[in-house]
C-alpha cells in the first residue's frame, strides 16, 4: 500500500493551490473520479472578485459579500478574504496568469449581481476557469502522484475511530484501492449533480459531504443552496451556464411576453442577488411564461463571450436572433463540511476546502465570482497550516480486508434522485414537498457497512441519497426564507433563525 504525507481528494482549483504550495518535500497524491479537468473550477467562465479596482476597496467587497450573504457569514472569514484579494491576484499575475485587460491596457473588471463596483477579473473572455486551471496544472510539481478515474468510497478511520489515516478506492475495473496518508483532504466540489438542473458538471453530486459524514465529521447549512438564475433551457434540459457576466455587460431578462422581468423588482434590476432574480423566473416559469437572455444591445458578443457562444452553438440557439432561453438551476453549495479557520474538519487528520467545506464565506448566498478567490485563498492557507504540522505520533497502519460478493441494493436511479431533489427541494420549497422526498428517502438505507461489495454507480448513487437527506433535513428545519433557502410557507427571514447553524453529524443534529 502506498503511505503519503497528503492525499487530496479531488482536482479543482482549492485543490490545486493546495497541492502547489505544499512542501515539495512531502509526498502527496492527488486523485480523482474522473479526468484532472473535469471539475467545475475548469468551467468557470464569470470570474475572480477582488478589491482592485481604483475606486475598490476590501472593505467594500467585504460589504457586498455579506449583503449577498444575508449577514448569515463568519464576518472575520470574510474579510480576510476580502483583504487577502488583491494579493491572491497580484501572485497570479507575478507567476505568469495573464489578465484580460481593456484597450488601455488595464486590468477590465467585469460587473456581476450584487457588486458594488466593476471588480470581476477574467481570462479569455469567459473562459476564466480553464486559464487559471491550466495555469495551476503547470504549477504542479513532477513529484506529486496523481490518479485519475479512481473513486474514493470510504476514509479509512483508525481503530478508535477517532482519526481519519487513509482512503479506499475503486478503479475503473471494480477494482478496490488502499492508501494510507498523514493528512486527507476532501476538495471534491459540492451538489450540483444531485439536481435535474445544474450548472455542475454531472458527476459533482455530494460525494465529500456524504464521505465526510460517514467517517463522523459534522456537516452545517446543508439547507443553503445556491441556484444560478441564467442556465441555457433547450427542450426541457439546461444546457450550461449563461455567465451573470453577459448581465454585467448590458444583458437583460425578458419574458415570452414581451416584458423586462427584473423591472420594479429589485433596486439592482437585472443584477439583484441571484436568488431573487432565480425565483422570479421559476415563478414566471411555473405560470408557463418562458424566459430569455436580451443580448441584442451587446455588440461583438461572440468575441467577448466565446464559451457561452460554443455553448449556444451546440445547442442550435442562434446568437444573432438576440435571445436566450433561460432557467435556473443548482450552482453552488453554501453550506457544507464544517471547518475551523484553516479547514480542520471535526475528525482528526480530515480537512475539507473549496465547495465542499463551509468556511462561513458565503452565508446564505455566495456573491458572485467569490468561489474561485475562495478556493486560491483557502488552499494556499491550508497548505501553509500543513506545512508546520508535524506527523501523527500513532502508526496509521491499514488493514487490506479481502474483496467481497456483490449484493443487491435497494438504491434510486440517478435521474430519480435529481428529479426528486428538483421538484421538492429545489428553488422554493414547503413543508409538504419536503415531508414529501423525506419520506420517498427514508425507504432507501444509509447502508452502514462496508461499501466495496458494491459497485462505484451504486455507491454514488448511495452517496447521493444520503447527502440528500442531510439537505432535505435542514431545509425542513430552518423554517424561514434566507438567501438560498427559500420556504414559500414561511417567506420571510427571522431573527430567530439567523444565529442559528444546523450541524449534522451520524451523533444526531445540533442547532
Ligand atoms: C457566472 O459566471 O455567472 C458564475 C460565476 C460564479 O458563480 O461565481
Amino acid at each position: 500500500m502506498k503511505k503519503y504525507n497528503h492525499i487530496i481528494i479531488g482536482s479543482g482549483i482549492a485543490a490545486l493551490q493546495l497541492a502547489s504550495n505544499l512542501n515539495k518535500s512531502s509526498k502527496v497524491l492527488i486523485i480523482t473520479k474522473s479526468k484532472l479537468n473535469e471539475s467545475n473550477s475548469y468551467r468557470a467562465q464569470g470570474g475572480i472578485a477582488a478589491a482592485i479596482g481604483n475606486l475598490d476597496h476590501p472593505s467594500f467587497h467585504y460589504k457586498d459579500t455579506l449583503k449577498a450573504g444575508c449577514y448569515f457569514q463568519n464576518e472575520n472569514a470574510v474579510m480576510e478574504l476580502a483583504e487577502n484579494g488583491p494579493r491572491i491576484i497580484e501572485n497570479l499575475k507575478g507567476n505568469g496568469l495573464t489578465f484580460d485587460e481593456d484597450d488601455c491596457g488595464n486590468l477590465s473588471l467585469g460587473m456581476e449581481g450584487a457588486h458594488s463596483q466593476n471588480r470581476i477579473l477574467h481570462c479569455g473572455g469567459d473562459a476564466t476557469g480553464k486559464h487559471i486551471m491550466n495555469h495551476l496544472f503547470s504549477e504542479i510539481h513532477p513529484q506529486i502522484d496523481i490518479i485519475e478515474n479512481e473513486f474514493v468510497f470510504e476514509l479509512i478511520l483508525n481503530s478508535n475511530r477517532n482519526r481519519c489515516i487513509g482512503i479506499k478506492s475503486m478503479d475503473e475495473n471494480g477494482e478496490v484501492h488502499y492508501y494510507s496518508g498523514q493528512n486527507i483532504i476532501l476538495a471534491v466540489g459540492g451538489v450540483g449533480g444531485m439536481f435535474s438542473y445544474t450548472s455542475n458538471e454531472q458527476s459533482i453530486a455530494g460525494d465529500g459531504i456524504a464521505l465526510a459524514y460517514r467517517a463522523g465529521a459534522e456537516i452545517v447549512d446543508m439547507e443553503f443552496i445556491q441556484f444560478h438564475p441564467t442556465l441555457l433551457f433547450v427542450d426541457g434540459e439546461t444546457k450550461g451556464l449563461i455567465s451573470e457576466a453577459v448581465r454585467g455587460s448590458g444583458a437583460r431578462l425578458i419574458t415570452s411576453t414581451g416584458a423586462y422581468l427584473m423591472d420594479g423588482k429589485h433596486t439592482l434590476g437585472d443584477l439583484a442577488p441571484r436568488h431573487i432574480v432565480a425565483k422570479e423566473i421559476f415563478d414566471q416559469r411555473a405560470a408557463g411564461v418562458d424566459v430569455f437572455l436580451d443580448i441584442s444591445m451587446i455588440s461583438e458578443f461572440e468575441k467577448k463571450f466565446p464559451t457561452v457562444s460554443k455553448i449556444c452553438l451546440e445547442n442550435g440557439v442562434a446568437i444573432k436572433t438576440g435571445l436566450i432561453p433561460v432557467a435556473p438551476g443548482c450552482h453552488f453549495l453554501m453550506g457544507g463540511i464544517s471547518v475551523n479557520e484553516v479547514g480542520e474538519t471535526s475528525v482528526n487528520g480530515l480537512f475539507a476546502i473549496g465547495e465542499t467545506a463551509s468556511t462561513g464565506i458565503h452565508g446564505a448566498n455566495r456573491l458572485a465570482s467569490n468561489s474561485l478567490l475562495e478556493g486560491l485563498y483557502f488552499g494556499e492557507k491550508l497548505a501553509m497550516y500543513l506545512n508546520k504540522l508535524n506527523p501523527p505520533k500513532e502508526s496509521l497502519s491499514i488493514i487490506e480486508k479481502e474483496f467481497q460478493m456483490r449484493h443487491d441494493l435497494f438504491i434510486p436511479n440517478v435521474k430519480e434522485v435529481q428529479q426528486q431533489m428538483m421538484l421538492h427541494a429545489g428553488i422554493i420549497r414547503t413543508k409538504l414537498d419536503l415531508l414529501q422526498i423525506e419520506s420517498w428517502l427514508n425507504q432507501f438505507s444509509e447502508e452502514e457497512n462496508a461499501l466495496d461489495k458494491y459497485s462505484k454507480e451504486q455507491i454514488q448513487v448511495l452517496f447521493m441519497v444520503q447527502c440528500a437527506k442531510l439537505i432535505v433535513k435542514g431545509a425542513l428545519l430552518r423554517e424561514e426564507s434566507r438567501g438560498g433557502h427559500i420556504r414559500e410557507d414561511f417567506s420571510s427571514e427571522s431573527q430567530s433563525w439567523k444565529e442559528m447553524h444546523i450541524v449534522q453529524s451520524n451523533k444526531g443534529i445540533e442547532m
